[in-house]
């Protein structure tokens, strides 16, 4: 039997294995829209996404038919010395969403590999400009960018984090702008004000040390979907400026939408230094990452030294039939003016949540763009567990984060499946 096998067969990713001697795997046979169906006919609403990379349903006809077409062609070639029109185009056109501010279009597979990638990027950017000292890195509270080792450093989830800290390089946190965290009396745009201020001090104080500070813009997920005003963003970018310290705009689970715009960091009318993406860029098809910099620090590594280039690959860098479902994925963007669309959907979706958030187990109801998230209160110490259980009784994919129950559906989900996400989040939240 499949379920069997895999648990001999396979190890799965961020799970205590033995869990699964009570808690079965749900073995998906076939995706459509916004639905995973299992082998025997039962369906799931996907309202995380597939792990938060997919955009536009299973199964999407339009990426579909660009994959069909690249895989007669070739699905890949090494990038290095080589190159093709996919993989320039995409470039091209990513850079343009970005104004033209940023480009250089470096790829990766996972997100961890974009991180990876970010960060060494910045401290060898200012080794090659006379600043080798500036080797450290500052990140948010509660903040993640990645399993990897280098990734893993600059993230603070003390359950991913803490048995491999032996491991690790120690980089500074500075207080998260989290709007949960804020006084009473106090607006968001204050308080994120005071943790500016917070991050003022860190790198008046050791700014000749620090390569990059990196963030989750606007939304930092893993912790548990905390929201902040984009004001932090402002002015992070400002003290970043001074200080002569990067700005690293972890945009792989924010980009392509989530936030409402394409990418969140626009939202404080800011540009980054460099810029993740990953996840929703192949409209959650295929693995593929990418980081975007500007074109002041790209020169700093064109020389005719070669260790002053950046000497970094991963097999399946810049992989064809991954850039083509990103090319699809911008089309969508594009033809169906999804961006609009959107505001107009989460209008509707706000409405429907209300008798969510009204409901006495819930507090901190929050939105941004296409990410809905709340706290249930209970006394039950594997709430998350027990919702995620409860909610495959219901026909739904969530997964919470500990306390917090959060949404991030496809973009394409009709007006009935929200009302199905909807109402049958309630009735879990009510049989608590
Ligand atoms: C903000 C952020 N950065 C990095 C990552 C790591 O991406 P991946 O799991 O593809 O390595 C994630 C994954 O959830 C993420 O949310």
């Amino acid at each position: 039997m499949l379920l069997t096998r895999s648990r001999t067969a396979v190890w799965h990713p961020c799970t205590q294995m033995k869990q699964h001697e009570t808690l079965p795997l749900i073995p998906v046979a076939y995706g459509k829209g916004g639905w995973l169906y299992d082998h025997d006919g039962r369906r799931y609403l996907d309202a995380v996404s597939s792990w938060w990379v997919n955009l536009f349903g299973h199964a999407n006809a339009r990426i579909n038919a660009a994959l069909t077409d690249q895989l007669s062609r070739f699905a890949h070639v090494m990038l290095a010395g080589f190159t093709h029109a996919p993989v320039v185009e995409l470039s091209e056109r990513l850079s343009a969403l970005t104004g033209g501010t940023l480009g250089h279009c470096f790829y990766g597979s996972d997100g961890a590999s974009a991180t990876e990638i970010a960060l060494k990027m910045s401290f060898h950017y200012w080794r090659n400009s006379g600043h080798a000292d500036k080797t450290q890195f500052v990140s948010l509270a509660g903040s993640y960018h990645g399993e990897t080792l280098g990734a893993l450093s600059v993230t603070d989830v003390a359950l991913f984090k803490d048995t491999y800290a032996p491991l690790l390089r120690t980089s500074a946190k500075v207080p998260s702008p989290d709007a949960r965290l804020k006084a009473d009396c106090e607006s968001n745009a204050a308080f994120a004000g005071r943790c500016a201020a917070a991050l003022e001090a860190h790198l008046e104080a050791h700014h000749d040390k620090i390569a990059a500070l990196i963030v989750e813009p606007l939304v930092q997920g893993a912790t548990g979907m905390a929201m902040y005003d984009a004001e932090y963003l402002r002015l992070a970018s400002a003290l970043c400026k001074r200080y002569d310290v990067h700005l690293i705009a972890d945009e792989i689970m924010t980009g392509f939408g989530r936030t409402g715009t394409f990418f969140a960091y626009e939202q404080a009318g800011i540009t980054p230094d460099f810029l993740c993406l990953s996840k929703g860029i192949t409209g959650g098809y295929l693995p593929l990452s990418v980081v975007l910099t500007r074109d002041s620090i790209y020169e700093a590594f064109y020389d005719d030294r070669i260790t002053r280039g950046f000497l970094h690959s991963h097999s399946y860098t810049g992989n064809a039939l991954a850039c083509r479902a990103a090319l699809a994925t911008l089309d969508i963007f594009e033809d169906d003016r999804v961006i609009a669309e959107n505001r107009t959907r989460a209008a509707a979706m706000n409405v429907k949540v209300e008798k969510l958030a009204q409901h006495p187990r819930v507090s901190d109801f929050r939105n941004t763009g296409m990410i809905w998230a709340f706290e249930v209160t209970s006394d039950d110490t594997a709430v998350a567990l027990r919702i995620y259980e409860a909610a495959l009784a219901r026909e739904l994919l969530l997964r919470p984060i500990g306390s917090t129950v959060y949404f991030m559906p496809p973009y394409t989900l009709t007006d009935a499946e929200q009302d199905f996400l909807v109402d049958g989040t309630l009735a879990i939240v009510e049989s608590l």
